[in-house]
């Protein structure tokens, strides 16, 4: 008897071993029948751009969590520059100088291992390409990761399917650049130059009163909302803060940010802009949200209130403001903060403060700097 009760169980231990984890789509089960388009995906703006320990909390870095920690906490868009680096296509801030977060093809073979453990996820990458690499150049890095395998390339006309048709159909990941050379082939058609499927309000913020949901590019529907609202361009909404230091260079405004990503309360919050911008979209909610430093707000409170989301489901919990920010200043920035200011007292910096600082700064700085 004993060992009959003992085999009867098996059957339902591996009924329930078998049984799929959860319809959610995207974190949520209400979100499999919305169309890809008609949500609000979060998005972590230069995602490699890390300030954590492993940069020693640079202050070039604009999230404090990687790529795949963000996946895990539902961030669904990605964005990132791509650089030419001694013939390879790295992933840099400005200049790889100042950072360098390693190869293209390495970034993509972590988001590749993500989608394959997480079947159920629509995630979206924006390369904004500052060198110029061609579709075949990006596409190779798409191969050799493995991520081809789940691009998704939209039908020639008509509106997005749904994430469960995405999901269904394994072509799970959309591509935008900014922006493609015009080479594209058919085997490259999965990667969509930007502004034929989006438009961004302004993102160079540097006032908390500043932020505006007026569309800025393209070109085509800049200072026209209407137009850019009767286009099928989906929206995306900056929302992220800069402050200046000497020689005009912008990073990101930190000390700010839990009220920058806030669902409510401050000026300039997350919440309240968001659902500004809806209205003045005319109850369009806007497709994308790119925040610096998205665990803090938290930024994601936002957008689940825009998807009406309230059971969010599989979810990685990242608190906020739980890692050090460091000094005003990191390394290398700060070390270019300082040799900058030596220049403008009128003292050359030395070799020893050039070296130091990374390298050739030349390119990042126009030029023009003497050395001792
Ligand atoms: C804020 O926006 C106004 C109007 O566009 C502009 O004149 C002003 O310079 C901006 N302020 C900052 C700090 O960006
Ligand atoms: C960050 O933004 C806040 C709000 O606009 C502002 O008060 C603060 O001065 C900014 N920090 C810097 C260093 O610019
Ligand atoms: C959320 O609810 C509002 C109000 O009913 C609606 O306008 C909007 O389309 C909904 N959004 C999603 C993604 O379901």
């Amino acid at each position: 008897m004993k060992g009959l009760g003992f085999l009867a169980l098996l059957p339902l231990v591996a009924a329930r071993g078998l049984r799929p984890r959860s319809t959610a789509c995207n974190n949520s089960p209400d979100l499999c029948s919305k169309n890809y388009g008609e949500i609000t995906h979060l998005g972590a703006h230069d995602s490699p751009f890390v300030r954590d320990a492993s940069t020693d909390y640079s202050t070039a870095g604009d999230q404090y969590y990687g790529t795949t920690d963000q996946l895990s906490a539902g961030v669904r868009l990605l964005t990132a520059q791509i650089h030419k680096k001694d013939s390879a296509w790295h992933l840099c801030h400005s200049s790889c100088e100042l950072m360098d977060a390693g190869t293209l093809t390495s970034w993509l073979t972590d988001i590749k291992k993500w989608m394959d453990s997480n079947a159920n996820e629509v995630v979206t990458i924006l390369l904004v390409n500052s060198d110029g690499a061609s579709a075949s150049d990006i596409d190779s890095a798409y191969q050799s990761s493995g991520l081809n395998k789940y691009t998704y390339t939209p039908a020639s006309s008509g509106s997005w399917p749904t994430l469960q048709s995405m999901i269904d159909d394994g072509k799970r990941l959309v591509t935008f650049v900014t922006a493609l050379d015009g080479s594209t082939s058919s085997d490259t058609s999965y990667l969509l130059d930007e502004w034929n499927y989006v438009w961004e309000n302004p993102y160079e913020v540097t006032s908390a009163s500043n932020f505006s949901c007026t569309p800025d590019r393209p070109s085509s529907v800049s200072g026209d909302l209407s137009a850019a609202l009767q286009s099928s361009k989906l929206p995306l909404m900056n929302h992220f803060l800069y402050q200046t230091t000497i020689l005009d260079i912008e990073y990101p405004n930190s000390s700010y940010v839990s009220t920058t990503n806030a669902p409510s309360g401050g000026t300039g919050n997350l919440g309240d802009t968001a659902n500004k911008c809806k209205e003045q979209y005319g109850g369009r909610q806007p497709t994308f949200i790119l925040v610096d430093f998205f665990n803090e707000g938290p930024a994601i409170d936002t957008v689940d209130s825009l998807n009406n989301v309230t059971n969010a489901v599989g979810r990685k919990e990242i608190s906020a403001g739980s890692t050090s920010d460091g000094s005003t200043y990191g390394n290398v920035f700060k070390g270019l903060v300082e040799m900058v200011n030596k220049a403008k007292s009128g003292s050359n910096p030395s070799m020893a403060d050039w070296v130091w600082v990374g390298g050739d700064w030349g390119s990042l700085l126009g030029g023009g700097i003497a050395l001792n």
